[in-house]
C-alpha cells in the first residue's frame, strides 16, 4: 500500500471496497496516528528540558530559584478525538495539528508572582520558540478566580525524517494559583459543571485570598532581597 502523506490522513476514513473495513487501512493509520502523538511527546521533551536549564542556570547565577516545580501532560489518543469530534474539527491530521492546540502540556508552577514574567520573557525570547496565543489569565482572571498565564507556543521538533513544529501549551503560575485551580477543577468536575451559587462564590473569595497570599508573599520576598543586599554592601 502507498504511503499517504501524515498530514493529510483522514483517520476516519477506513471503509475499504464494498463498504468493508480494510484491516491494512486501520493499520497504517493507526501507525499514523502514533507517529503522530509522538512528534507531541518530542516537544513536551524539548519545552522541559528549555525549562530545567533555566532553573539549573538561574539558581547557579543568581542564587536562586524561581520553580518550584514542573508537570507535563500529553493527551490521551482518545480525548484528542473526543476535542475534534465535540469542536467539529476535520478529521484529519493536519486540521488536528492545526486546531487542537493543547495535545502537549506544560505546567510550571512559580514561587513568587514576578517569576512568572521573568520565566515567560526568557522562553519567549528564544530563537526556536513562536508564540501562537496568549493569554493572560493574571491580569484579566476568570470570572471564577482562575488564574495563570497561558502561552501557546511552536516548538521544531527535528524528527530522524523530517522537521516538524509542534504546538505546545505552556501554563505558568504561582504555587496559590495552583492550589487554588486543583480543588476548583475536582469541584468543577464532582458536579460536572454544575457548581452550586454558594460554592462558587466561596470559590470566587479563596481566590481573592490566593491573590493576597500571593502579593504578600511577593512583598516580603522583596524585603528580603533588600535586606540581604544591604547586609552585603
Ligand atoms: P479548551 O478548548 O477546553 O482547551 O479551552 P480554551 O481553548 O478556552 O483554553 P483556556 O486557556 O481557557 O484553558 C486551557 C486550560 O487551562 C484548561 O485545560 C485547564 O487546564 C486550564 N483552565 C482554564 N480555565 C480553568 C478554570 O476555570 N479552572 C481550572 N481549574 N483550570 C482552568
Ligand atoms: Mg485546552
Amino acid at each position: 500500500m502507498k504511503p499517504w502523506h501524515p498530514d493529510t490522513t483522514a483517520v476516519d476514513g477506513f471503509s475499504g471496497a464494498a463498504g468493508r473495513i480494510d484491516v491494512e487501512h486501520v493499520h497504517v493509520l493507526r501507525e499514523q496516528f502514533v507517529d503522530f502523538m509522538l512528534g507531541y511527546k518530542f516537544a513536551i521533551d524539548e519545552i522541559t528540558t528549555k525549562i530545567n536549564i533555566l532553573r539549573e542556570d538561574f539558581n547557579s547565577t543568581h542564587e536562586y530559584n524561581p520553580i518550584e516545580h514542573v508537570r507535563s501532560r500529553l493527551k490521551s489518543p482518545e480525548s484528542v478525538l473526543e476535542k475534534v469530534q465535540r469542536k467539529n474539527y476535520p478529521m484529519n491530521l493536519a486540521a488536528i495539528r492545526e486546531n487542537v492546540l493543547d495535545i502537549a502540556g506544560v505546567r510550571v508552577v512559580c514561587s513568587f508572582i514576578s517569576d512568572i514574567a521573568a520565566i515567560r520573557d526568557r522562553l519567549v525570547g528564544q530563537e526556536d520558540i513562536t508564540v501562537l496565543e496568549e493569554r493572560d489569565y493574571i491580569a484579566h482572571r476568570k470570572p471564577n478566580g482562575y488564574q495563570s498565564l497561558h502561552l501557546i507556543v511552536s516548538i521544531p521538533v527535528f524528527r530522524s525524517a523530517r522537521t516538524e513544529r509542534i504546538p505546545v501549551e505552556i501554563q505558568i503560575r504561582t504555587i496559590a494559583m495552583d492550589f487554588w485551580a486543583s480543588l476548583e477543577h475536582k469541584i468543577y468536575y464532582k458536579y460536572r459543571g454544575e457548581v452550586p451559587p454558594n460554592l462558587r462564590s466561596d470559590l470566587a473569595q479563596a481566590a481573592e485570598v490566593a491573590t493576597q497570599l500571593d502579593e504578600k508573599m511577593e512583598a516580603l520576598h522583596h524585603q528580603v532581597d533588600r535586606t540581604a543586599q544591604v547586609r552585603t554592601n
